[in-house]
């Protein structure tokens, strides 16, 4: 296994928000984590990022224990955290200034069309869009070259059409690719089209719920719109959730 998570939990204010969460992700495979608003779906990322510390539970990489911030982790956190001061070039290359890669900047200007950026390399984030900042951010996680992504609502701010189109350049990236990635939303449809497994978190304290198994599956567009049946029955648990 890539990554396994054993007995995950913690609490914010003695009110308990992640109650002994189980999972594991094989190399290479993609996981959706799905889940009402609030249930402790950023929290689980921020955990494994190394930036909250856990109640308890074990983090394993490559069954290696894994404890506060480590180099295995590429995270898109839910907000852009882009830095003002740098242009857009500058950002999405971070990770590759910080560890001295001197084709960072070459590398990242390839990328800069596929994510709608063209143009913008000399920019500074506030001259940008929600959308195209959220695009930017990013394309900065995929460019970091640690094994695991982590992403928060990547897609979140950006407009229906853009957004498939960034979800179809994510389902290529990840056959070219093959990197194991964590993907948190809110989106039925994104979880569906992207995942090979969903894992449904229940409201707080999160538990999962509920897996579902989609590895066999030839994703298109075309597959997404007959699943409706699957879309209801994903629906119905949060929807019970919410009102739980
Ligand atoms: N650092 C923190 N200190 C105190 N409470 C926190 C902290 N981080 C999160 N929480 C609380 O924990 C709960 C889960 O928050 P989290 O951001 O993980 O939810 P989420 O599932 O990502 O929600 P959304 O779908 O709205 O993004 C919320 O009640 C939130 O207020
Ligand atoms: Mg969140």
């Amino acid at each position: 296994m890539k990554l396994c998570v054993e007995n995950l939990s913690i609490s914010f204010d003695k009110q308990l928000i992640l109650n002994h969460i189980d999972f594991q992700i094989r190399q290479g495979e993609f996981v959706a984590l799905l889940g009402p608003s609030g249930c402790g779906k950023s929290t689980i990322l921020n955990i494994l990022a190394g930036l909250l510390s856990k109640e308890t539970g074990i983090i394993k990489v490559d069954n290696q224990e894994i404890k506060g911030l480590s180099d295995h982790f590429a995270y898109m956190p839910q907000s852009d955290l882009l830095l003002p001061w740098k242009t857009i070039l500058d950002n999405v290359t971070l990770y590759g200034q910080i560890n001295h890669d001197s084709k960072a900047k070459e590398n990242a200007l390839k990328e800069f069309k596929t994510f709608g950026l063209d143009g913008y390399q000399n920019s500074y984030p506030d001259q940008l869009s929600g959308g195209m900042r959220q695009r930017a951010a990013f394309l900065r996680t995929a460019l970091c070259k640690a094994d695991i992504l982590l992403l928060d609502e990547p897609f979140g701010a950006l407009d229906v059409i853009t957004r498939n189109d960034m979800q179809d350049w994510l389902l290529d990236l990840r056959k070219q690719y093959n990197r194991t990635t964590l993907l948190v939303t809110h989106d039925i449809d994104e979880a569906l089209f992207l995942a090979d497994r969903i894992l449904i978190l229940s409201h707080r304290p999160a538990s999962i719920l509920k897996e579902i198994d989609l590895s066999n599956v030839s994703k298109s567009r075309d597959w997404l719109f007959e699943q409706g049946t699957l879309k209801k029955e994903i629906f119905e648990l949060l929807k019970g959730e919410n009102n739980a």
